[in-house]
């Protein structure tokens, strides 16, 4: 199937991360434009050196979720604005929640979803003016089978997918949509490290004998960036092989 695809510009918040590397990579093969957003220089380094092989052929942007400031500049510095928005950005706090401290709980949803909510006002705004746009939100399929320790990130991603949901509901209409992805277990970054350290409960409990890999994951969101997945609007998938439909 040949993709097709109404715009040219990427933002991919999240930028510095394994999946978010593979994904430009994809993304260059259909003639888009990668926009990496990263946290900070370390990530925006790593992006240069990860994707070495494609000099030109991508962009690095900054945007802090701790730095509220930096949400007009990243979009202020995309000339006419980004087409196309994914979002792979999470913040890491896994502990249960009895045993959590007050002041990162606050920081974490300040981070994980207020930041998120006026960052996406922006994009709402930025993307109404060209009248199309189309955003990719990455969840996980731990937001609706957390295991113990993952309250605080199932319930920032439940919050962020309504968000996303909302405005595939409220702006479809005027050519903007939505759409979230809940991966299962990837062979990357939070996913790679948990499985290495439980090696022995995930033998047998992957339906399809593995995880993930980035590039399945990159795959599946370039077709979702595209116009042959246009209807699917302000809904969530699960990506998982299956790992979530059974006790
Ligand atoms: N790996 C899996 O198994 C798996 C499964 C399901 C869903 N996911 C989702 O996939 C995405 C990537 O996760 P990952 O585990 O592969 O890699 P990761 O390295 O944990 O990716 C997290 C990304 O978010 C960025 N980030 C965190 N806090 C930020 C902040 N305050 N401002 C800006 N950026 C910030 C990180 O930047 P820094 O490099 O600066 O820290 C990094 O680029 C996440 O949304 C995760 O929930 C992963």
């Amino acid at each position: 199937m040949k993709l097709r695809f109404s715009g040219h510009r990427v933002l991919i918040l999240g930028g510095s991360c394994e999946l978010a590397g593979k994904l430009a990579e994809r993304l260059v093969v259909e003639e888009l434009r990668p926009i990496l957003a990263c946290r900070d220089e370390r990530g925006a380094q790593r992006v240069l050196s990860s994707l070495s092989a494609i000099p030109g052929r991508f962009d690095t942007a900054r945007i802090d979720f701790a730095d509220r400031r930096t949400i007009s500049s990243v979009f202020g510095g995309i000339e006419g604005g980004p087409d196309f928005l994914v979002d792979f950005a999470q913040g890491h706090m896994e502990t249960l929640i009895g045993a959590s401290d007050p002041e990162l709980v606050q920081r974490y949803f300040a981070e994980n979803v207020s930041f998120r909510a006026e960052m996406l006002r922006t994009a709402c705004r930025v993307m109404l003016r060209k009248k199309r746009g189309r955003m990719v939100f990455i969840s996980s399929a731990a937001a609706s089978r957390p295991n113990a320790g993952q309250g605080f990130y199932a319930a920032s991603k439940l919050a962020s997918e309504a968000l996303y949901r909302n405005v595939g509901l409220e702006l479809g209409s005027r050519g903007i949509t939505s759409v979230i992805l809940r991966p299962g277990y990837v062979d990357a970054g939070r996913g790679r490290k948990y499985m290495r350290s439980h090696a022995e409960s995930f033998t047998g409990r992957m339906p399809l004998g593995k995880a993930l890999s980035c590039e399945e994951v990159a795959d599946a969101v370039t077709f979702l960036l595209s116009d042959n997945a246009r209807f699917f609007n302000a809904t969530a998938i699960t990506m998982d092989g299956g790992l979530t439909a059974g006790k």
